[in-house]
């Protein structure tokens, strides 16, 4: 079969990678991809949102399948957008419908969903300009600190965690006045929760469903934790907390009341769900849903995934998941991901990449995160450049190999964390 994924990033091409591995498949297409899906399918120059151009190119290419990686054409509504064509309507879309799509696209919508169905998650409240009011006397009832969330999606940056209660009221009166655009006009107010956290992935059919290996990423730009978040700097699989007693309770008080949920409410959905969950003293608690993998937990997952991913794909699309097998491999995968210097403030593209040839002599599996081809060279096209991805047999080993590879690679500024997987 024929195979269309969209994106461009790091989590992109380690779908690419595994896909590109299927018997089953043809041709795959990477739509806009980068330098690293170059490698194991045929980039084609058209944008994530563009449906119509993805369109004429679906049907030109015979494309069966389209799997979506990042969450913007979901929430766009790509599935209803292929869905509702009788030209298009065979071509089977991973991902939600644009009302599952939701659960990302809204933290409200997310809030509401999770209440209606008794779903773990912290206390919250939704206020707008007109009932900022409320919202002051909210922020009065909770302990510091003190998190505030713009409803809307903002590429990562819309969450806000405030140390004092004059902050978190200053700072929501200015959410509400503009500071994201139209995606703070609505603002979560929600209860803090201590704890640890772990991204757990979940495909399903709408009715059936398979969890993906647990991962934990490291958000902030500088070790410890600490500094300005970014897109992810790291990531790790397995996540020991995350064991039988913990997943099992993921499983019955989060996973299935989800799914349950979403054929309740008549959502569509055939795709991935992403749960960012806090482990609140041993219980899951949902800090938030994404509609789609994420980045660069999808690096080490895939790796760990030794099935065929396609097969788990046409499970979705068929409503047969329950049907296919998953089997993982039971080692250590850890992801160390370069960045360009000045990431994520402001920082320079173009810069050539070296190295390739040495890191190749090694087992570790380099993902392409931002990279283009520029005079047949390599060079940087991002803030997160390159995910180094290794096994081990335990985290130090698949860390170590991942840390002596990345030293391998130069471009000039380059930057990563040298303590992924400290917490676990
Ligand atoms: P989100 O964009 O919802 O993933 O939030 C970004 C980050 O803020 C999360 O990964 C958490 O580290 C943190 N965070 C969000 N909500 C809460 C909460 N209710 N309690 C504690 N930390 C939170
Ligand atoms: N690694 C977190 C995300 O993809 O949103």
């Amino acid at each position: 079969m024929n195979i269309l994924l969209l994106g461009s990033g790091g989590r992109e091409h380690a779908l690419a990678w595994k896909i590109a591995q299927s018997p089953r498949v043809d041709k795959l297409y990477i739509a806009p991809g980068n330098a690293g899906t170059a490698q194991v399918g045929e980039n084609v120059d058209i944008k994530a949102t563009d449906f119509d151009a993805l369109k004429v190119f679906a049907l030109e290419r015979s494309i069966d399948m389209i799997v979506v990686g990042p969450e913007d054409p979901l929430v766009r509504g790509i599935y209803d957008y292929f869905q509702n064509d009788v030209t298009t309507q065979d071509i089977a879309v991973i991902g939600p419908s644009m009302k599952g799509a939701q659960l990302e696209g809204s933290k409200e919508f997310a809030k509401e969903f999770m209440l209606r169905h008794n779903i773990p998650t912290a206390r919250h409240k939704s206020i707008t300009a007109e009932t900022l009011n409320e919202g002051l006397a909210f922020l009065e009832t909770l302990k510091a600190p003190y998190v505030l969330k713009a409803d809307g999606l903002c590429a990562g940056k819309g969450v806000l965690i405030l140390p004092t209660l004059e902050e978190a009221k200053k700072e929501l009166q200015e959410m509400l006045g503009g500071m994201f655009g139209q995606a703070s006009a609505t603002v979560v107010i929600e209860e803090y929760l201590s704890g640890i956290e772990c991204s757990v992935f979940v495909l399903t059919d709408g009715e059936h469903y398979k969890v993906l290996p647990v991962a934990k990423d490291y958000k902030r730009i500088g070790e410890g934790d600490t500094g300005l978040n970014t897109g992810g700097m790291g990531s790790v699989t397995p996540v020991p907390f995350a064991n039988d007693e913990f997943m099992q309770k993921v499983r019955e008080r989060i996973i299935e009341p989800t799914i349950q949920g979403l054929r309740d409410e008549e959502i569509v959905y055939k795709g991935f769900i992403f749960l960012g969950l806090m482990n609140v003293a041993g219980d899951p608690m949902v800090i938030e849903y994404n509609v789609r993998m994420g980045d660069p937990e999808t690096e080490s997952v895939m790796l760990r995934l030794q099935s065929d991913l396609v097969d788990l794909l046409e499970g979705v699309c068929q409503d047969d998941l329950h049907r296919r097998t998953m089997i993982l491999d039971p080692r250590t995968a850890a992801c160390v991901m370069l960045v360009s210097g000045g990431y994520p403030g402001k920082y320079e593209k173009g810069l050539p990449i070296t190295g390739f040839n040495l890191a190749e002599t090694t087992d570790s599996v380099l993902f392409h995160a931002g990279t283009a081809v520029k005079n047949g060279r390599i060079v940087t096209n991002g803030g997160r450049v390159i995910a180094v991805c290794s096994y081990g047999d335990t985290k130090e080993e698949a860390l170590e190999k991942s840390y002596r590879t990345a030293d391998m690679l130069s471009f000039e500024g380059k930057y990563f964390r040298r303590d992924i997987g400290f917490d676990l």
